[in-house]
């Protein structure tokens, strides 16, 4: 697989086969990848909370939203669902700098479990107060993503912008989801 292709396939993953779970060493594995990641002024300012397949990770799930577009589906049903989270660490007071730290990481993350054949989904929309608390994060910190994460189960693939200009996701009749994505020519808006 070449790079683009990587990036193709790495699509967010909201099915996973419950059956094959992550292991915590899997997990380090995607951390020691993200730790590579660029970061601003190189100051490393990201924390990770790993979270494997057990009680801890039962009560994370729940806090979590999952396609908020796919208004008929509430989210994976037991037995496709994550077997793993990584909780992404900031101070409370990040500054936007160490914001984009949280971005390039979890895309680093999301490119990595492709790689692997592992599927990820970036989330924003937690309770996360309710996350910070079962986490015990550090005083001071606070959890800007959590990334969900699994063997892959779900087919995703890319779809042309429809004419609408609508930009939701949507799943077909075969559960397969489609991701539109805008064209080129739409997004480069000059060139010198
Ligand atoms: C910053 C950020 C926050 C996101 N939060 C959520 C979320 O809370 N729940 C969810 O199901 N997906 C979430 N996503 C996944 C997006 O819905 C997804 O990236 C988008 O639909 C495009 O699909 P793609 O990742 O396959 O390109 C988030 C993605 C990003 C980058």
């Amino acid at each position: 697989m070449d790079f683009k292709e990587l990036v193709e396939a790495a699509r967010t993953c909201r099915r996973f086969e419950e059956d094959k779970p992550l292991s915590v060493a899997d997990l380090e594995w995607l951390v020691g990848c993200a730790r590579l990641a660029p970061s601003g002024m190189n100051a490393q300012v990201l924390r990770y909370i790993l979270v494997g397949k057990g009680e801890t990770l039962d009560k994370l799930f729940p806090l979590s939203r999952w396609g908020g577009a796919l208004k008929d589906w509430g989210g994976p049903h037991p037995g496709e669902r994550p077997t793993a989270f990584i909780a992404l660490l900031l101070p409370e007071k990040a500054t936007e700098l160490m914001c984009f730290d949280a971005g390039i990481a979890a895309q680093t993350v999301q490119l990595a479990a492709t790689s692997k054949g592992w599927g990820c989904c970036i989330i924003k929309t937690f309770d996360h107060a309710g996350a910070a608390a079962l986490l015990k994060i550090p005083a001071g910190m606070q959890i800007p993503l959590l990334l969900g994460l699994g063997a892959a189960k779900e087919k995703r693939v890319i779809a042309p912008m429809p004419a609408d200009g609508s930009f939701k996701y949507w799943r077909d009749a075969d559960g397969v989801h489609h991701v539109p994505k805008r064209d080129l020519k739409e997004l480069v808006v000059a060139r010198y």
